[in-house]
């Protein structure tokens, strides 16, 4: 969480003004840190989660553990739709936590948040 609320600071968010940072965990207890980065599109916008998950693959990283997301909001931030969808596909069944500036505000199992996903499974 502390990695998530630093990388945060990061986020370019000059359009939506929600900052938001993510930290996710390898198995060695090793981070990879991203934040939001928008652009004048908008719909191009890089989600926090996908850029730590990018980061991650291209450093040739393949086996995660947990993924904390930070934004400064009282409700938890919780991953968008395509970052569920990509985060099971590469992690599996990590756990999310999300968190505020004060503390955590929740814990979840990415299954629980993606029932049912589509997936290399049903590619036969
Ligand atoms: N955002 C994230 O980076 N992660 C989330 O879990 C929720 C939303 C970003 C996308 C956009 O830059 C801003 O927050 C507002 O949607």
């Amino acid at each position: 969480m502390a990695a998530a609320r630093a990388v945060r600071l990061r986020a370019h968010a000059d359009y939506s003004g929600f900052k938001v940072g993510a930290a996710l965990e390898l198995p060695d207890g090793t981070i990879v840190v991203g934040c939001n980065i928008e652009n004048a599109t908008y719909g191009l916008t890089l989600c926090a989660e996908r850029v730590a998950l990018v980061k991650a693959l291209s450093d040739g990283q393949t086996t995660f553990t947990r993924i904390a997301v930070v934004a400064d909001t009282q409700a938890p931030t919780p991953p968008c739709g395509p970052c569920r969808q990509l985060l099971w596909e590469y992690c599996g069944d990590i756990e999310v936590i999300m968190a505020n500036l004060k503390g955590p505000t929740g814990r979840h199992r990415l299954s629980a948040l993606l029932p049912l996903p589509f997936d290399h499974r049903l590619l036969k």
